[in-house]
């Protein structure tokens, strides 16, 4: 075994007890969970209530002031260096911005996916292996954005572009993927296309995704799961079905809040 490592189910993830301040304020206090690999999991509450920290924290863009996350027992907190690297790697971020090179064409954006993966040098120099091109390909055409791939990326759509910064995490080859409002800046046809493509990569490549997001019936149509967020503190985590009226008032506060998200 490892250093800090216990064991676990393949693909678990756990946070225990994660807190992350900044100054005075918590945006994350006692959150404490297990989601099992394949998974998907939605993260809903206001604005402010520590949705996008949790995320930054799981994949180590932040680190927690307190309390520990694990994946298959390694403590991913105390990762550093080239660990550190192998862990981003694998923990693949979705943004609501797309965050895609607008003048860029789309397959050169996909394989910026690969850019972590050795050897760097050449992908740095824009050479990228056949290899890494046929993961490239593979992915828009699972995307369904094969005839796209010569198109410069600000060409496309909205919900195209984020079908691409699908891809690219997708050629990462990531065991999690954490998408921050990924439909946030799309209309409802965007909305659904981008969401049907993350559920089929969840199902259909036993991928976890923990989603961020501001709507209850999307998180309800796509998620196996709920988590939800109120200051900083998990009040709800269960299924679906299970988030009521009352749970909601929980999540979001106040019954004007909850129309917000509904
Ligand atoms: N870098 C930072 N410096 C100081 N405070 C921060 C920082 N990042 C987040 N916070 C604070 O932490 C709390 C949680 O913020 P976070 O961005 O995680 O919320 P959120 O649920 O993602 O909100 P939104 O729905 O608006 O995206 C907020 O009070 C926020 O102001
Ligand atoms: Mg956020």
């Amino acid at each position: 075994m490892i250093p800090n490592q216990v064991r676990s189910a393949p693909g678990l993830l756990v946070t225990k007890n994660l807190e992350r301040r900044f100054g005075e304020s918590i945006a994350v206090s006692g959150v404490s969970f297990e989601v099992p690999r394949g998974q998907m999991v939605a993260i809903i509450g206001r604005s402010g209530a520590g949705k996008s920290t949790l995320l930054n924290l799981t994949n180590r863009l932040l680190d927690p002031t307190s309390g520990s996350i694990f994946y298959e027992g390694l403590d991913i907190a105390r990762l550093n260096g080239d660990a550190l690297l192998a862990w981003r790697r694998n923990c693949a971020m979705i943004f609501q911005r797309f965050n895609l090179v607008d003048r860029l064409d789309v397959l050169t954006n996909v394989l910026t996916g690969r850019l972590n993966h050795p050897p760097r040098w050449p992908k740095l120099f824009g050479r990228f292996s056949e290899e890494d091109r046929d993961r490239a390909i593979d992915a828009l055409y699972t995307l369904g954005l094969d005839d796209q791939a010569l198109k410069r990326a600000d060409q496309l759509s909205g919900g195209q572009q984020q079908r691409v910064a699908i891809a690219r995490a997708l050629v990462q080859e990531p065991k999690i993927i954490l998408a921050d409002e990924p439909v946030a800046s799309l209309d409802p046809i965007n909305s659904k296309s981008v969401m049907d493509a993350l559920r089929t990569i969840n199902q259909e490549r036993d991928i976890t995704v923990l989603c961020n997001l501001h709507s209850v019936p999307l998180a309800k149509e796509y998620c196996d799961r709920i988590i939800g967020l109120n200051a900083g503190k998990i009040v709800f985590d269960g299924a679906c079905a299970d988030l009521g009226e009352e749970e909601l008032v929980e999540v979001y506060g106040s019954l004007t809040a909850i129309e917000d998200a509904l």
